[in-house]
């Protein structure tokens, strides 16, 4: 296919070119993503968006599937690349392979994300090992919500600039191609970004102008979601949108004035 691949994204690191990604879970979103974007991220954070779940936590490896698939049907260049949700990849190396041939083989995705950092590092060399593309995911790290305490920004202070600088290390070393920055204070992601042991392109979301690329949830930046976290811009107004319009309809239904003859069939 002509589709972006993983290894490409390094390479637009190493040339300097931005790299553009948004998250996409239908296949009319991920089909105007794919003009745009060099890889579409399936996330879990559909559980949140999509479900209206607390956390990503429920969210399951079946649900990654559905919504991968429905990305891949709506997409022919970008890279889609696939969250894999809590609970399928933590176990072992091994658990972590079986969830991520699943969701390859199930969807033709060209590469799954894992969150974690140094600890996750083995299970990142098995699977780059046995032909699985891997993004990292470093920082603030969703689905690790009930032993951090709630979602804070990353990288205050010397302890914790040194553990993060060790997590993109460790996981770029072990052959991920490329590492969400998630919520990390500007110099930390800098120091990361410029590393030279980091060959990972750096993706930001809350990270900063100074990462390889940069990443948002879509229905956060269109303006659909009701509450965003501070590092979200607005691009759009859909909920304003979404809402004149079905105000729009119902009062044009209630005024019998939709449907009009034009939606009507007439008869033979
Ligand atoms: O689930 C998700 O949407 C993500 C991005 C915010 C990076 O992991
Ligand atoms: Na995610």
């Amino acid at each position: 296919s002509r589709r972006v691949k993983a290894v490409d994204l390094a390479r637009f690191k190493a040339e300097g070119r931005k790299i553009i990604s948004l998250t996409a879970y239908h296949a009319h979103t991920a089909s105007i993503l794919d003009e745009h974007c060099d890889f579409i991220l399936v996330g879990d954070s559909l559980g949140m968006v999509m479900h209206g779940m607390e956390s990503t936590l429920p969210v399951t490896l079946e649900m990654m599937i559905v919504q991968a698939q429905a990305v891949m049907r709506g997409t022919s260049k970008a890279l889609v690349v696939v969250d894999m949700p809590f609970g399928s990849y933590e176990a072992s190396r091994e658990q972590a392979f079986m969830s991520a041939v699943r969701v390859l083989k199930e969807t033709g995705a060209g590469a799954i994300k894992m969150e974690g950092g140094a600890a996750f590092a083995e299970t990142v060399a098995f699977l780059t090992q046995r032909g699985v593309p891997v993004m990292g995911h470093i920082g603030l790290t969703p689905q690790s919500v009930n032993t951090m305490g709630g979602f804070r920004v990353q990288g205050h202070g010397p302890d914790a600039e040194r553990r993060l600088l060790e997590d993109a290390r460790a996981i770029s070393q072990a052959g991920a191609f490329a590492i969400v920055l998630e919520g990390i204070v500007e110099p930390v992601a800098r120091a990361i970004a410029a590393s030279p042991d980091v060959t990972a392109a750096t993706i930001g979301i809350g990270a900063s102008p100074e990462c390889d690329g940069q990443i948002l949830v879509l229905e956060d930046m269109l303006g659909l979601s009701d509450r965003v976290p501070k590092f979200v811009k607005r691009f759009g107004s859909l909920r304003a949108h979404i809402s004149e319009a079905v105000e729009q309809y119902a009062e044009e239904v209630r005024a019998g004035r939709f449907p009009a003859s034009e939606h009507t069939y007439p008869p033979r």
